[in-house]
């Protein structure tokens, strides 16, 4: 029988045994079938959480980009495995075929060979969503070169920061991005990121929106020269099953970026297994994922998993408010969108713009709907259900994390039933845990703890990169022999998992341990909130007590504060007990968010404990303007 592609629910907890029961042939089986192998591996998995060390399919010999593309040309060279959609709508959008897609990534690929890119060196991407960012993700790939992707909204610093910490050599940029209505000056940021970083020694620029920039005499060349001189022949590197793929940096909240190192066998497998079932991609349908290739959801769900598949992934290159807020649902009528997948702060963000912007459009051809990067609270989903989906496609709440390289947690669509603001079961090979404070595992259901794994899956980040001590003293040590994943989640009646938040949220109010994510929730469920963030702040009774901000629909209609206050309250009342009840309400214009849209707590806390006179690193936030608002009507 073939596990590849699971269908039904009986079959996905008959797997799910089988993966658990015995982890070693259960992955060989799915690894022997639905690869291009150089080289079979000698060994499935060795390993030891204690050091920590993971290794998958020792021995292995592959490259990743010959099962992206090249096994795919015989069968689907003239399917479209990338769709651009540019970010103006007026702009033609691109179909890059398997064929056209082999042609560019060894062209590029015989590029930055010419430049001296050798096999292990590390190579900096800081493109906006246009193809060549996927394209010399997969040319890095091609030849063994190791890619960090730095997404393109970061600032100068973060850039260099990120830069110097890997060593990058070269760095691939454009000439500037389009952004909605507006136009960033890519290369400026560059050069500033530049003049700290003195190991870089070639810059590759692509032309995006042909703006006059700088170029630097004897480091920054225009790339498409070089390519149009490069053979479109380029043999794959091959490479060993443990062979760094990329670094990738988490938005650490504090100190330096974690530079998560991910390799290439057990990412292949997993990113690949995870994104056949969990979208239940078949042949011909078109896939959008929205994130940007900056983010791990882009590395494994727009360009590894949908590739490795030979299915069709959308690039979007704008954002959901241009021209309108209807874009998204233009652009699932327009390209005929079966599988879409977007993070929870989008929806809300849409759905606040009312529901005729999603009627307008005919989105009967979506099938799967995706959730990803932050628990999603009952409105949104509902919404998102409702409005979205027609009540007709499933939700996948999908949970995972830049670390663990693939989706861990959530519901295979058509075979488990959904659950607002549940992430459901742990995906096939996954074995979540969850520990008490004192470090012991709660069983059964009916719990709440704090969210490990205690065994080994493929795509597992290996290391921090340059600081294997980083890696094992923040996932390793807090619980023996557990993957700590810094989450809280509950485990209920029939053992479904909810993702409470990050345990760094957990307060504790009078003896109470309350999870921000249920009584943000609670919060939204008002008709007139748009967003909220809980943080806690010293009291002299209760030890702590709870601070809310609060962004207001923009319904045009002004609202007695007062009023809305006492009903937050009411409805926390309701949701959760009194205990959860909010002593300090500030309604805001909107909340400091990281690019990835995470809501920034470190700063709100700050606030709240009355203690801004520093805010700390503040650089990557997505609105820093929204800080000195709502330091000038703290309360
Ligand atoms: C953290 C990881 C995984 C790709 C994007 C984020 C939170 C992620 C969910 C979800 C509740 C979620 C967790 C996790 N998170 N997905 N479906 N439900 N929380 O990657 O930036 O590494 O963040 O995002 O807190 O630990 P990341």
């Amino acid at each position: 029988m073939s596990n590849y592609h699971i269908k039904h629910l009986e079959e996905y907890y008959q797997v799910y045994r089988k993966s658990v029961r015995n982890p070693g042939a259960f992955w060989e089986e799915i690894a022997e079938e639905h690869f291009l192998w150089r080289k079979k591996w000698d060994n499935v998995l060795q390993w030891d959480f204690s050091k920590p060390e993971v290794k998958w399919f020792e021995g292995a010999q592959l490259n990743i980009t010959e099962n992206c593309i090249d096994r795919h040309l015989t069968t689907r060279g003239n399917k479209t495995a990338i769709l651009f959609e540019p970010n103006n709508p007026k702009e033609l959008a691109e179909h890059i075929t398997y064929n056209q897609l082999h042609k560019r990534v060894n062209q590029f690929a015989n590029v930055l060979k010419a430049q001296g890119i050798k096999k292990g060196d590390r190579v900096c991407i800081y493109l906006p969503m246009i193809p060549e960012l996927a394209i010399s993700v997969l040319a890095c790939a091609r030849i063994g070169a190791i890619h960090s992707v730095v997404f393109a909204g970061f600032s100068a610093t973060a850039l260099a920061t990120r830069i110097n910490d890997s060593d990058c050599k070269m760095l691939l940029t454009s000439d500037g991005s389009y952004r909605g209505a507006k136009t960033i000056d890519l290369k400026d940021i560059v050069d500033e990121a530049l003049e700290h970083c003195p190991g870089v020694t070639r810059v590759l620029v692509t032309k995006r929106i042909h703006a006059t920039i700088n170029m630097v005499s004897g480091r920054d060349q225009w790339l498409q020269p070089l390519l149009d001189k490069a053979s479109n022949i380029c043999e794959a590197e091959i490479m060993n099953a443990e062979d760094p793929l990329f670094i990738l940096y988490t938005s650490g909240s504090t100190g330096k970026p974690k530079g998560m190192v991910h390799t290439m066998a057990g990412y292949m497998v997993y990113t690949a297994y995870t994104f056949k079932n969990i979208f239940q991609y078949r042949e011909n349908d078109v896939y959008w994922c929205t994130a940007d290739i900056g983010w791990i959801t882009g590395h494994s769900y727009i360009v590894y998993g949908p590739l490795i598949n030979g299915a069709t992934t959308l690039m979007f290159e704008g954002v959901p408010s241009y021209p309108d807020y209807g874009r998204f649902w233009d652009i699932v009528q327009k390209h005929k969108v079966n599988q879409f997948y977007t993070a929870p702060t989008a929806i809300r963000a849409l759905a606040k713009q009312g529901a005729e912007l999603v009627e307008k459009y005919d989105l009967s051809s979506l099938k799967v709907l995706g959730s990803v990067g932050e628990p999603i609270n009952e409105e949104a989903w509902h919404w998102y259900n409702d409005n979205v989906g027609k009540k007709n496609s499933p939700i996948v709440d999908t949970w995972w994390q830049t670390e663990t390289g693939g989706i861990m947690i959530s519901p295979i669509p058509y075979v488990t039933p959904t659950k607002p603001t549940y992430a459901t079961l742990p995906f096939i090979g996954i074995q979540p845990t969850l520990m008490d404070s004192h470090g012991a595992e709660l069983k059964g259901n009916q719990v709440e703890g704090r969210l490990c794994i205690k065994f080994p899956w493929p795509s597992m980040a290996r290391t921090i990169w340059g600081n294997h001590q980083r890696y094992k003293d923040t996932y390793f040590s807090t619980y023996k022999n557990q993957y700590f994943t810094g989450d809280g989640a509950l485990r209920d009646e029939v053992g479904y998992y909810r993702i409470t938040g990050r345990v760094d949220d957990v307060i504790i109010v009078s003896g109470h341990n309350l999870g921000t994510a249920p009584i943000e929730d609670a919060i939204n469920e008002h008709p007139a909130v748009s967003e909220s963030a809980i943080v806690g702040f010293p009291h002299t009774i209760k030890g702590s007590a709870l601070y809310g901000y609060v962004t207001l629909k923009d319904t045009g209609e002004s609202r007695d504060q007062d009023n809305v206050r006492k009903e937050i309250n009411q409805i926390i009342s309701e949701h959760i007990g009194p205990i959860a009840k909010l002593d300090k309400i500030q309604f805001t214009s909107g909340l400091p968010k990281t690019r990835s849209g995470k809501i920034m707590r470190r700063i709100l806390r700050k606030i709240a404990h009355k203690d801004t006179s520093n805010l700390g690193d503040t650089s990557t936030l997505l609105n820093p303007e929204v800080v000195q608002d709502i330091m000038d009507n703290a309360l």
